[in-house]
């Protein structure tokens, strides 16, 4: 039993909840003991020395003398390396088809008794003991894989022993240049550098609230970013199991004046050895990564601005009281959240009728105002006969069975509850189709949560036995595999039955937890952050470090899950939470109150000015949004992302670029109204005073409680909501000399039909600013120049 077992049990003692969650532990415990293999001893093993090569398409086979090493380039350079005979499926990253092979690449044997495949972006070298490094096309090393070793049973099973054979686990070294920095890994409260150390890959309800220590949080992903001035790679294990990465950042002139690489250890409890590399700049990575797992959903316009949610709203008066709140004081509003309070004793899929009598006639009054309902979406069903939910999903056969054929029960809201098998394909359609009762209360939107999946325990896990059975989409396996995928599953299955039951509409779903590729059904948000000035700081890095890994959508608890936050801390959050994808104020059910006006006057006017620049924003937003679906760029992208060799700014945590045009400076610290603020190179206006600085570098610039430094680059252009509502371009100077441009994809709407880009291109002639529209003899918007004189 750890720390967080002792305060758990400790919080639980004595309550009803307390004593079921001591039994679904020592159940589990049970359950575990009887149906996971038994680890007996082990042998190790490595690949020996090659043998031979069966060149293929893309590359070929590099036969070793105690494994095999697939290793294939696909059309657009992505590595994929598989030992053992696994290839790149089955997989629940990939998003959809394996990318084509790239014909030309082939493998031909290397000095020494290696092997090497030259593509167009980049060459990989297989040595003869089985290592494997990436390079430039130019040969400059990206990263080097060192032999794998496995360790694996060395009797098989008892015979009738119904566990089955022990997993064979697996260790792989890689080294990295020295002074690369690594990123992503899931969503790290602790980042978005990920610091030296030990990070677990199992998706954790942390249980509470989280400190930025806090690690594992909900969700974790095998994908890690490594910038350095060689280049920048993706580095992605296709493996859902349980496992460990330790990282540790190398040294230049190390030792005796030696560079000492970086290095990186991944440890698996199990599952297949492969992996995909893609290498580029951090822009073509991030492309690269969405080709593989799949575009980014696109969220519906409304999504995009301000979202208001609490735990406990209670009944439909305090719906309406802080929706009119919003409404008398001119403050924008686009989606109010219902938590599991309006559900009948906790239960998904129902409604308690006595404090929400009417939630459509509610949901069509909301949206009269131009509010949308979201509702919030557990994966737990009470294992209740005479329940709807519980009634048809048995039938089905939908819930997580143990080995000897029984539904797992855990503990969670309801009370004693099931889990849908989200890995079964019949069960996600299933679950899809109940989205029509919440589609029939007038929701518009949903909040997957609880999904990592938590079952509360007094000691151990807080989640299903790993010994649980799974139907892995008919492969069978059990949860040790599953687990980190659940939430993923549960996401495909809402977003296909949404699909279905509203094919004319984009499905807006959020989900807690999560994997690699679930970008493809919706966002995230941070989860149950502290309340506090270090949980400020985890929101940004988790919104940063997820969208490396492909998620461009998240944001946090808007003041924090917990307590009650300082008006000044509140404010701080609020105007940082205006510029990040999900603008989302909520709290628990015992937390103090998130609404703009309970924190003063003052409070209140400056959080207004933020929300009102988002509102005028929006056109930006939406551009954004498209553009992380066709290109995999995250909304919200580190300052170094398009000078990835600048040193300085890869150790920047505490700004951001909001797409190519804007530099967002939160104030991240008590009692601060300046800020250090580190410039990538170029011109770059402060926006609140159109006073030009030069990049790279630092400045100090202003930052009173009225709102935080966002700085414009110069020859930007901004699609914003004009005052009548119509888009127009802000346009920064660009400087002398120099051209600069941008987009627009306008796109007000909620349906499927292609939106198209708008190009725009300035430049500044004889001191005069031009802007140009591509395909147009005349630029289509009201133009506004700022940052310069003139305009044309
Ligand atoms: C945990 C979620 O993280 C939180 O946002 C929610 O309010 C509670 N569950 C209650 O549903």
């Amino acid at each position: 039993m750890d720390a967080r077992d002792l305060r758990r049990l400790m919080g639980t003692v004595g309550t009803a909840r307390g004593l079921r969650s001591v039994r679904t532990a020592w159940r589990r415990r049970c359950a575990d003991a009887a149906g996971l293999p038994r680890q007996g001893a082990e042998r190790a093993r490595v690949p020996g020395a090659a043998l031979g090569a069966d060149p293929g398409p893309g590359g070929g086979v590099v036969r070793f003398a105690r494994s095999s090493l697939l290793v294939r380039v696909a059309a657009g350079g992505a590595v994929f390396c598989g030992w053992d005979g696994a290839g790149p499926e089955p997989s629940y990253a990939l998003g959809g088809s394996v990318p084509e092979v790239d014909e030309r690449a082939v493998l031909e044997p290397d000095k020494d008794g290696g092997w090497r495949v030259v593509s167009e972006r980049v060459l990989v070298v297989v040595g003869r003991h089985g290592s494997v490094e990436v390079r430039t096309p130019g040969g400059v090393l990206l990263r080097r894989d060192l032999p794998p070793r496995w360790w694996e049973p060395v009797a098989p099973p008892a015979p009738g022993d119904s566990a089955g054979p022990a997993a064979a686990r697996w260790t792989q070294r890689s080294e990295v240049p020295p002074d690369a920095r690594f990123f992503g890994l899931g969503g790290r409260a602790a980042g978005p550098r990920l610091r030296e150390g030990t990070y677990r890959l199992w998706n954790t309800d942390p249980g509470g609230a989280f400190e930025p220590e806090d690690d594992p949080l909900y969700i974790t992903m095998p994908v890690q970013l490594v910038v350095a001035d060689a280049g920048t790679h993706l580095a992605f294990h296709d493996n859902s199991w349980d496992g460990r990465v330790t990282l540790r950042e190398g040294e230049e002139g190390a030792g005796s004046g030696h560079d000492r690489p970086g290095r990186c250890e991944l440890r698996m409890d199990g599952g297949p050895l492969r992996s995909w590399v893609i290498v580029g700049t951090p822009a073509r990575v991030l492309h690269g990564w969405a080709a593989l797992t799949g575009a980014a959903a696109l969220p519906p316009a409304w999504a995009l601005g301000h979202h208001h949610a609490r735990w406990g709203f209670g009944s439909e008066a305090e719906v309406r009281r802080v929706v009119a709140g919003y409404v008398e004081r001119g403050l924008p509003l686009s989606a109010l959240h219902l938590d599991i309070d309006h559900y009948r004793g906790h239960r998904v899929f129902t409604v308690d009728r006595e404090r929400f009598p009417d939630l459509p006639g509610l949901a069509a009054e909301l949206r009269e105002l131009g509010v949308r309902l979201v509702s919030i979406v557990d994966p737990a069903v009470k294992a209740e006969p005479g329940l709807a939910v519980y009634d048809s999903g048995a039938e089905a056969g939908a819930f997580v069975r143990d080995g000897r054929g029984r539904a797992v029960r855990g503990e969670v809201w309801p009370g004693e509850s099931v889990f849908p098998d989200f890995t079964d394909p019949a069960v996600r359609a299933w679950w899809g189709g109940l989205y029509a009762e919440r589609l029939a209360q007038g929701f518009a939107g949903f909040w997957h949560d609880m999904n990592e999946p938590v079952s509360f325990v007094a000691f151990g896990e807080p989640t299903l036995p790993r010994s649980a059975r799974h139907a892995l989409e008919g492969r069978g396996g059990d949860h040790r595999e599953a687990h980190n995928v659940y939430a993923l599953a549960m996401a495909r299955a809402g977003f296909e039955g949404l699909r279905a039951l509203r094919p004319g509409e984009r499905p807006f779903l959020f989900s807690r937890s999560g994997w690699a590729g679930m970008q493809r059904y919706g966002g995230t948000w941070s989860g149950d952050v502290a309340t506090g000035w270090p949980g400020l700081r985890a929101s940004l890095a988790l919104v940063l470090g997820l969208g490396l890994c492909g998620v461009p959508y998240s944001g946090p608890d808007v003041g924090g899950f917990t307590g009650s936050p300082s008006p000044e801390l509140y404010l701080r959050w609020f105007q940082l939470g205006a510029y990040l994808p999900l603008f989302r104020t909520h709290a628990a059910y015992f937390a103090g109150r998130r609404e703009p006006w309970e924190f003063g006057a003052e409070v209140l006017e400056h959080a207004g000015a933020a929300l009102w620049e988002r509102e005028r924003l929006l056109p930006y937003f939406v551009t954004l949004s498209h553009l992380a679906r066709r290109t995999g760029a995250p909304y919200v992208r580190p300052v170094w992302w398009r000078s990835p060799e600048d040193r300085a700014l890869r150790d920047c945590e505490d700004a951001f670029l909001l797409g190519d045009s804007l530099l967002v400076a939160p104030v991240l610290e008590q009692g601060t109204d300046r800020r250090a603020v580190r410039l990538p190179r170029g011109r770059w206006y402060d926006t609140a005073t159109g006073r030009a600085h030069e990049g790279p570098g630092q400045v100090l610039l202003d930052a009173p409680l009225s709102r935080i430094p966002v700085l414009a680059r110069a020859g930007s252009v901004v699609p914003v909501k004009g005052a009548d509502g119509r888009v127009e371009l802000e346009v920064w100077a660009p400087a002398a000399g120099r051209t600069g441009g941008g987009v627009l994809i306008p796109d007000g709407g909620e349906g499927w039909e292609s939106a198209e880009v708008v190009r725009f291109t300035t430049r500044l002639r004889d001191g005069v600013v031009t802007v140009e529209q591509e395909g147009a003899r005349e630029v289509g918007y009201p133009v506004r120049v700022r940052g310069g004189e003139g305009a044309s």
